[in-house]
């Protein structure tokens, strides 16, 4: 789930070019005819599903609880493995080269924990973006904390950079949650339910945001989303979901 590599002399570098491999295709993430089934689990959770993203679009995926989404989002990044089917994403063939894919990818967790007694700030929660790539223990360098600033400047957090994140609004926490996926500047960014527990204005200033920087970057974008308002104005696809199946793609 990385936007940067170490080069040879351990300083991280932009990785959010495009893979050579299949750049003529045009298609960001390809799904052909995928099943899979939790293990332990008697039923499939999802069934025979094949669907295209291309490079540069922002997809939403929605529908009802249960209906596959998250589980399409652990295939796409190799958490889970496909029983049938095929799937390649940036290039490369999944789950086989998931960790060069979760290198060039960020991901929002659905519920990300938040608790109203976390002291760490704004800052050290957007740097943690960076921890699994810098080690947690190698202070941050100044293109890393460059970085960490553009991050919380486009998520529109500035001035709050101090602050625990305990005591921030709902619609605060999400924004910096949403900056720590973002300061890798990921080629592909997978977002479940970015906009859980925020209220109609929350909805479209992160629909805008999302918006802003999946255009600045050039990123190919994901969303999970119940609350298809706003974000659906912004989407080049919307894919509807219903018992482990895609019902409809618009
Ligand atoms: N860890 C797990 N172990 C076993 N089954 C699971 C697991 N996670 C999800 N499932 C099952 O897989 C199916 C799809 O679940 P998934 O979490 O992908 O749905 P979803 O569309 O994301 O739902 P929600 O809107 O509630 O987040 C469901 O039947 C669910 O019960
Ligand atoms: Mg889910």
């Amino acid at each position: 789930m990385w936007g940067f590599r170490k080069n040879s002399r351990g300083i991280g570098e932009d990785t959010c070019r495009v893979p050579n491999r299949e750049d003529s295709s045009g298609v960001a993430v390809l799904l052909s005819n995928v099943s899979t089934a939790y293990p332990r689990s008697k039923n499939p959770a999802l069934i025979n599903v094949s669907l295209e993203v291309e490079y540069n679009t922002l997809t939403l995926i929605t529908g009802p609880n249960g209906a596959g989404k998250t589980t399409l989002l652990e295939l796409i990044l190799g958490f889970l493995k496909p029983l049938t089917g095929v799937i390649r994403v940036l290039g490369f063939k999944m789950p086989k080269d998931s960790r060069k894919v979760r290198m060039l990818s960020g991901y929002l967790m659905q519920d990300f924990m938040k608790s109203p007694r976390e002291t760490y700030t704004v800052m050290q929660v957007v740097s943690m973006g960076l921890a699994a790539y810098k080690g947690p223990l190698t202070p941050l360098n100044e293109k890393d904390l460059e970085a960490v600033r553009w991050a919380i400047k486009a998520v529109g957090l500035e001035g709050l950079e101090e602050k625990p994140i305990g005591i921030l609004s709902g619609g605060q926490q999400q924004r910096a949650f949403l900056a720590r996926v973002l300061v890798r500047k990921p080629k592909l960014i997978l977002l479940d339910e970015p906009f859980s527990s925020l209220d109609p204005e929350g909805r479209k200033t992160i629909s805008e945001i999302i918006d802003n920087v999946r255009r600045k970057l050039k990123s190919t974008v994901i969303v999970v989303s119940h609350d298809i308002s706003p974000i659906i104005e912004y989407a080049d696809k919307v894919v509807e979901m219903k018992s482990g199946r895609i019902v409809g793609v618009r």
